[in-house]
């Protein structure tokens, strides 16, 4: 498949009418984020235009600094905007996420989005299991979610380990955990932010591997920042990101 880069100055970059066919299931509309700091205000994000196709594993590449975990925390509803709107697609309806209260943003994000983290962010009074049924037990448990969070941790390869608690664990082993925890809701979005950043290379490798193989499979969006080029390399786009300008892309024809 061809790879194409595409440099347009960034007041007009946006994919939509290249995307008008296929409904996107993230929509971001002149996304903007600002913190005020020493009464001044400090632009974060600046006029963001994006859709995100189902199914398909966008990376939002930049430096340390270029907004990419403040453009996730926008789009999972765990910070809000300065100005604009997210869109998010639950089963037939777009749902504005940016319109909704603190509560109803929670309970969206418990049935639709996964989240990796760099730090793995386990509960450490929780076992390997409870860590990884929390989500199904905060979205109403079911004993068929206990047999799913078993089933997922075997998928990666921790079926032995699922009453260790998470110090007791590798840093891969930790992160792995994580990847089931961030599945076995069966959100159709998955978020992921730096998820190799704090691991060895190999290590690193590895558990990319599984993600993105996992995500494939089960037919996830995957939004991943990283700032790692090789990672940016298997996604089917590439958003850059500079200072909080998506100064270019990069596509899949
Ligand atoms: N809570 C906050 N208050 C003030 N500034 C913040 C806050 N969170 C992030 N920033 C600033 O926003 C910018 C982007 O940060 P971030 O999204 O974490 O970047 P990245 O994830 O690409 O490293 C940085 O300049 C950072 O200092
Ligand atoms: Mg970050």
């Amino acid at each position: 498949m061809a790879l194409e880069t595409k440099r347009v100055a960034a007041s007009t970059l946006s994919n939509g009418a290249a995307q008008a066919e296929v409904a996107p299931l993230v929509r971001l509309h002149n996304l903007s984020k600002s913190y005020r700091e020493a009464g001044q205000d400090h632009l974060v994000l600046a006029s963001i235009d994006w859709n995100f196709p189902v199914g398909q594993f966008s990376c939002l590449f930049g430096k340390s600094g270029s907004g990419k975990s403040t453009l996730l925390n926008l789009i999972s509803g765990i910070d809000q905007p300065s100005g604009g709107q997210v869109f998010i697609r639950e089963g037939d309806a777009e749902v504005e996420i940016t319109g909704l209260s603190d509560r109803e943003r929670t309970l969206f994000r418990r049935r639709n989005i996964g989240i990796v983290f760099q730090f793995f962010n386990l509960i450490p009074t929780l076992t390997v299991l409870e860590n990884v049924s929390l989500p199904i037990e905060l979205a109403g448990s079911d004993r068929k979610g206990h047999r799913r969070a078993a089933t997922l941790l075997e998928r990666v390869g921790l079926g032995d380990r699922l009453d260790s608690y998470p110090d007791k664990l590798s840093g891969g082993e930790q992160q792995r955990v994580a990847i089931a925890r961030a599945l076995v809701h069966d959100p159709a979005l998955i978020l992921a932010d730096e998820p190799t950043g704090n691991l060895d290379e190999g290590t690193g490798d590895t558990v990319l591997d599984l993600l993105l193989e996992l995500s494939r499979d089960a037919g996830k969006t995957l939004i991943m920042a990283t700032h790692d080029a090789d990672i940016a390399h298997h996604a089917n786009q590439v958003l850059y990101l500079e200072h909080g300008k998506l100064v270019s892309h990069r596509g899949r024809d």
